[in-house]
């Protein structure tokens, strides 16, 4: 459905023949070769990916972006604008797996976030607390922690995914309730703090699969879903997108 945002995380997964696969078969699927579908690839993989989804509706995003803006020596780097050169429309940031094994913290991100936006990528700023802050009942704190560099971003274009980390790869999906709180919250705190603040598109993340994504669809203010496990799966990745 037209509005509602779909991207599949493959997180550090496939190869490049796999890829080319899965692709192929959600190019072939019109329910999946939708300007509301995007699919995140490992970095690797981007350019060929980029030229395999030329000309369609399908959309391609990055897993990462770097924060340093121009070229030069930053070894190992990405960043937007080599992102944008190869195709990609959406970049992920701040996933919660960046944060936990890399150690990504706001200052860093609030530049991938400028980053992207400067170079016309829509970065989608990961957030969710871990399973200790969710039982602390300190989730909200956090979030809004997470969320506070949209107070300092730059102008322009980009989507937030709340992605409670103990849902994530453990098929314990947050409650429809559960989203719904984290969600609203989300929304309220925008309109108060950042900028802009409203129309801020904000995705659910965390053990979406086919058989619980039309519910989690449905949820108040939840404008899509950022797909892990499940976007690996051409056909369970086409009942998601058929959900929403
Ligand atoms: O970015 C999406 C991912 O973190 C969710 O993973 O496997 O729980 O759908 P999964």
């Amino acid at each position: 459905m037209a509005g509602k945002l779909i991207i599949g995380n493959w997180k550090m997964n496939t190869r490049a023949q796999s890829a080319q696969s899965l692709v192929a078969a959600l190019l072939a699927d019109p329910v999946c070769n939708q300007p509301w579908v995007g699919v995140a690839a490992p970095a690797v993989y981007l350019a060929a990916l980029g030229a395999q989804l030329a000309g369609q509706a399908l959309q391609l995003s990055a897993q990462d972006v770097s924060s340093f803006s121009a070229d030069g020596a930053f070894t190992g780097e990405v960043s937007a604008a080599m992102l944008r050169d190869v195709g990609c429309r959406y970049a992920l940031v701040g996933h919660s797996e960046r944060r936990q094994y890399f150690g990504e913290a706001n200052p860093a991100l609030l530049s991938k976030m400028n980053n992207a936006m400067a170079a016309g990528l829509v970065p989608v700023l990961c957030v969710g607390e871990t399973l200790a802050e969710r039982e602390s009942g300190q989730y909200l704190e956090v979030i809004f922690s997470q969320l506070a560099i949209l107070a300092e971003v730059s102008a322009g274009e980009y989507v937030i995914a709340y992605e409670p980390v103990w849902a994530i790869g453990t098929g314990k999906v947050a409650s429809l309730e559960q989203i719904a709180e984290i969600h609203t919250a989300i929304k309220t705190w925008c309109l108060q703090n950042a900028k802009p603040s409203a129309n801020i598109r904000v995705l659910y993340g965390g053990s979406v699969k086919a058989e619980n994504a039309e519910s989690i669809l449905k949820t108040e203010n939840v404008d899509g879903a950022l797909v892990g496990g499940a976007s690996l799966d051409a056909g369970s990745f086409r009942m998601i997108c058929q959900a929403a």
